[in-house]
């Protein structure tokens, strides 16, 4: 009897076998993109369950399953979370996840891991995907919104992806986080803090918004003409500034047109934005279209998240963990009952 041993890695492992490393994040993520481009990745939509209901949810759970083919095939899911009380808690994180690997042949689950650290890595490795392909090469000022998780590999991410950049704004409603976060990065990078959001924005190439704000907030008469604009929530532009774009680039229309209060839901609905209009970021990794085609084309991106993304990079630290000896291993049975 082949026995089902489990990986089991907490936060502090997760990261020991790599998980900081924002190139190789990116390396991944974008190489996920290719194989979702190729048809490789199987990923139906997420479930999100959010209590109290979908719209007015206090806290929620979403299950993100996916397949992944290509050379390294695995199957499995993301337990995504988040908490509202958390938020207005001192040392509880917003987001909590949790990712498990099973073998896709004999369905044998392989690893059980924290995700929280993982999810925003990946998440900002996604907007350092869409950055490569969109941004201006002579980008020198990037305005961050919201200092909070993913916030700080955003800085990481958009470092990574757009070497021109001289400085970086981080943006929050807290002034004393944003200046935390840029005190963080002394040293390494120019960060910049931010309260104000609309200064940050002033002359700004690239905005990329990663804040827990329920409403639009951000005008069009903010933003560069030429700028690439990044929306990493369901809303922070106002409606025009994506009606406007020369370009727009989703990582999945599907999943965001079905997401009530998704702002792609709400103007698909309204007869404000159709399927042709807009490009997905796997066309970018895969060649299908070019990003931005000149200095003066306004661009927009948008990530609604997925797993696939996290399972490719939950994967390859679950080889680097085996490899370093890192984790517990845990067995489902000793002798399955009734086989
Ligand atoms: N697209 C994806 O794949 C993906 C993945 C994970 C999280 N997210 C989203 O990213 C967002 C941030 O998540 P997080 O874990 O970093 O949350 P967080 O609570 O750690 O940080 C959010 C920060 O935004 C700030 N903020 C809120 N409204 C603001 C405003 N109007 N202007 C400036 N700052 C503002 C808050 O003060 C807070 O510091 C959430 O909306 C989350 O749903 C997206």
């Amino acid at each position: 009897m082949k026995k089902s041993e489990i990986l089991f890695l907490k936060q502090e492992e997760v990261i020991a076998a790599g998980l900081l490393d924002m190139k190789q994040a990116i390396e991944v993520a974008e190489y996920t993109f290719k194989l979702l481009g190729e048809g490789k990745i199987i990923q139906p939509n997420k479930i999100f369950l959010g209590i109290p209901d979908n719209e007015n949810w206090e806290s929620y759970g979403m299950s993100m399953p996916a397949y992944i083919g290509g050379e390294n095939p695995v199957i499995g899911f993301k337990w995504a979370a988040e908490s509202v009380y958390n938020s207005t808690q001192p040392d509880m994180p917003y987001g909590l996840d949790m990712v498990l690997l099973s073998d896709p042949k004999t369905m044998y689950p392989k690893a059980i891991m924290d995700g929280t650290i993982i999810t925003a890595m990946r998440t900002s490795a996604t907007a350092g995907v869409c950055a490569k392909y969109t941004a201006r090469k002579d980008s020198k000022v990037a305005a961050l919104i919201g200092a909070g998780v993913i916030g700080r590999t955003m800085i990481m991410a958009m470092m990574e992806a757009v070497p021109s950049l001289e400085e970086i704004r981080i943006v929050d409603l807290d002034l004393a986080k944003a200046e935390a976060m840029a005190k963080e990065f002394e040293g390494k990078y120019h960060v910049v803090p931010y309260s104000d959001a609309k200064a940050a924005c002033d002359g700004a190439d690239l905005v990329v918004t990663e804040t827990t704000s329920r409403k639009e907030f951000i005008p069009k008469d903010w933003l560069k003409k030429n700028a690439t604009i990044i929306q990493m929530e369901a809303h922070s532009y106002e409606k025009d500034v994506i009606c406007s774009a020369d370009h727009i680039f989703l990582d999945s229309w599907d999943q965001m047109i079905h997401l009530p209060g998704h702002v792609f839901q709400i103007m698909h609905d309204d007869g404000m934005i159709s399927r042709d209009q807009i490009m997905h970021v796997h066309d970018l990794a895969t060649g299908t279209a070019k990003g931005r085609e000149n200095d003066d084309e306004f661009v927009f991106c948008g990530s609604y998240g997925m797993g696939c993304l996290d399972l490719t990079i939950a994967d390859k630290l679950y080889h680097n963990a085996l490899e370093m000896g890192l984790g517990t291993k845990l067995v489902q049975w000793d002798n399955p009952l009734w086989i």
